[in-house]
């Protein structure tokens, strides 16, 4: 069902590369509530072309760029912003890459150059979306930024590897500029710490699976899919919720308050019964 939450607003989508993807969602999501948008990605997830199929469902225009390009991002801020015809009400940050996982490169063994492009790609590229967006006055009052994290920013997850250090200054990032936008335009900055999620990005930590249904058990209301990730994001987007800024925001079924849970605790028990008949 739609509320038209995001009627007339206009925003900059990050980071749709397939159907899976969190923001693949949180399109479809906010062309239903009304807003216009154009989408990015890195050129060469562009080359994968699965991301023309959403711009046709939404009608809505490409620009490629390298999150970690300024460059890029003044190039597409500009154009956004004549496209869509005013300037950005709201901006969702759906990027995460890490070298060192893609290669599977243990904790104790990171390639340094390669951590360095996991922060500029997973971290800074956040600082350098809002510092491009504020040097072209090209947010409106009161609008509003979203970043997706992760919960390893604040617990460990050991094959998450140096993408926990990466959401860490992610986080950090929507604090510090979530109180320079709020004094300069009212705009506010946030990150949403999601579930485990089976996407690309998702699925490409090692153990993925097991940690999936560890958090599913863990989690009182289940893991957040991804659908379920757009509709509060797109809460985040709308004028409900103007006063909220600068917080990490879980959204994990209520994994972060959980010690232990039945389901743990049976699935062990079953564990042991198995291994004492064996
Ligand atoms: N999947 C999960 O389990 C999970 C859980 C919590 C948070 N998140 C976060 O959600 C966000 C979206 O990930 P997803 O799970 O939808 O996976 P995804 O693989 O679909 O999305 C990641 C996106 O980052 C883009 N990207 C990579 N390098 C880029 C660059 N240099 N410039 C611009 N874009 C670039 C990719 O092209 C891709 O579209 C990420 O920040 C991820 O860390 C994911």
């Amino acid at each position: 069902m739609a509320y038209n939450l995001l009627k007339g607003k206009r925003g900059i989508i990050f980071g749709a590369l397939d159907e899976k993807s969190i923001a693949w969602k949180v399109a479809l999501k906010a062309k239903e509530e009304g807003a216009e948008f154009v989408l990015t990605n890195a050129p060469l997830a562009m080359r994968m072309g699965a991301i023309n199929k959403l711009a046709e469902e939404c009608n809505a225009q490409i620009i490629p760029a390298d999150a970690t390009s300024v460059e890029d991002l003044e190039n597409l801020f500009k154009q956004a912003t004549e496209i869509l015809g005013g300037k950005i009400d709201f901006v969702l940050h759906s990027i995460g890459m890490s070298p060192n996982i893609r290669k599977g490169k243990d904790y104790g063994d990171l390639n340094y150059e390669w951590f360095q492009k996991t922060l500029d790609i997973s971290a800074l590229s956040f600082h350098k979306v809002m510092h491009v967006a504020e040097k072209q006055d090209a947010m409106s009052e009161w609008g509003s930024i979203v970043a997706l994290t992760y919960i390893a920013a604040q617990r460990v997850f050991p094959d998450y590897t140096d993408m926990s250090q990466a959401k860490a200054v992610l986080e950090s990032i929507a604090r510090n500029y979530g109180y320079r936008f709020a004094k300069l335009k009212n705009v506010r900055v946030n990150t949403i710490s999601q579930s485990p999620t089976m996407t690309t990005a998702g699925t490409g930590v090692g153990g993925f699976d097991a940690f999936f249904d560890y958090a599913d058990k863990m989690s009182p209301l289940g893991n957040a899919t991804a659908e379920d990730c757009a509709n509060y994001t797109i809460m985040m987007f709308s004028d409900l919720t103007r006063k909220v800024t600068m917080q990490n925001l879980m959204h994990d079924g209520g994994f972060s308050s959980m010690g232990i849970s039945e389901d743990v605790v049976n699935m062990i028990y079953q564990n042991q019964k198995q291994e004492a008949n064996s």
